[in-house]
């Protein structure tokens, strides 16, 4: 049984129906490096994990944890912004995972902006493996967060329902402007 009380919970939980050991993984926003570390554990070691961020303040927390847990040659760690993902992971992926937003206990000027934000995510759609997942987690409780989340949905819900499904999941009960949850799947044709 799994204990769902942030909406990074859920992420995770959708990452874990769909990974599969000898994946490729991206965490755009490393951060802390708890989302690198997880993709890091399902795709095994036979997996790989390419991790962005622009602050070397969060690949050196991201690499500390993941020595901690010994699964360093898991992971790339890239100093780059995520709206240079295509520029650094050309096969295609089964998970992207976002969680934006500022680095908790670091600066809160340093955050993810729309813009890039939702380039970076356009590129992820392309490099998506069909039965991938995107997951974005949203914080609409601050001006950049709430301008986020109004441009990732306008550019979801515009996503053919032939080629994309989407989930949209609001933590209902927790106050004003609550984290939100997208999760993008492309879909897989079977054929036969
Ligand atoms: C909420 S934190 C991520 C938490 C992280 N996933 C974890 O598990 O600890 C958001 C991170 O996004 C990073 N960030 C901001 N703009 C970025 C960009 N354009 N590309 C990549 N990372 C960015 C920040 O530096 C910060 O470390």
């Amino acid at each position: 049984m799994i204990s769902i009380k942030k909406v990074t919970d859920l992420a995770h939980y959708m990452v874990s129906m769909v990974i599969n050991a000898g994946d490729l993984a991206v965490d755009a926003t490393a951060g802390n490096g708890h989302d690198t570390a997880f993709l890091a554990e399902k795709a095994g070691p036979s997996g790989h994990v390419y991790a962005f961020d622009i602050q070397e303040q969060s690949l050196k927390a991201t690499a500390d944890k993941l020595k901690e847990k010994a699964l360093e040659q898991r992971v790339t760690l890239i100093h780059a912004g995520h709206e240079e993902i295509a520029r650094h992971v050309v096969n295609p992926v089964k998970i992207v995972m976002y969680n934006l937003g500022y680095l908790p206990g670091g600066s809160r000027r340093v955050k993810t902006e729309s813009k890039t934000t939702l380039n970076s995510f356009e590129q992820a759609l392309t490099l998506l493996e069909p039965g991938g997942i995107i997951t974005l987690v949203l914080y609409p409780g601050h001006p950049e967060g709430l301008l986020e989340k109004k441009e990732l949905l306008r550019v979801c819900t515009k996503l053919p329902p032939s080629g994309y499904t989407v989930v949209h999941t609001v933590l209902a009960n927790q106050g004003n402007e609550p984290p939100e949850l997208i999760v993008v799947q492309k879909i897989l044709f079977k054929s036969g």
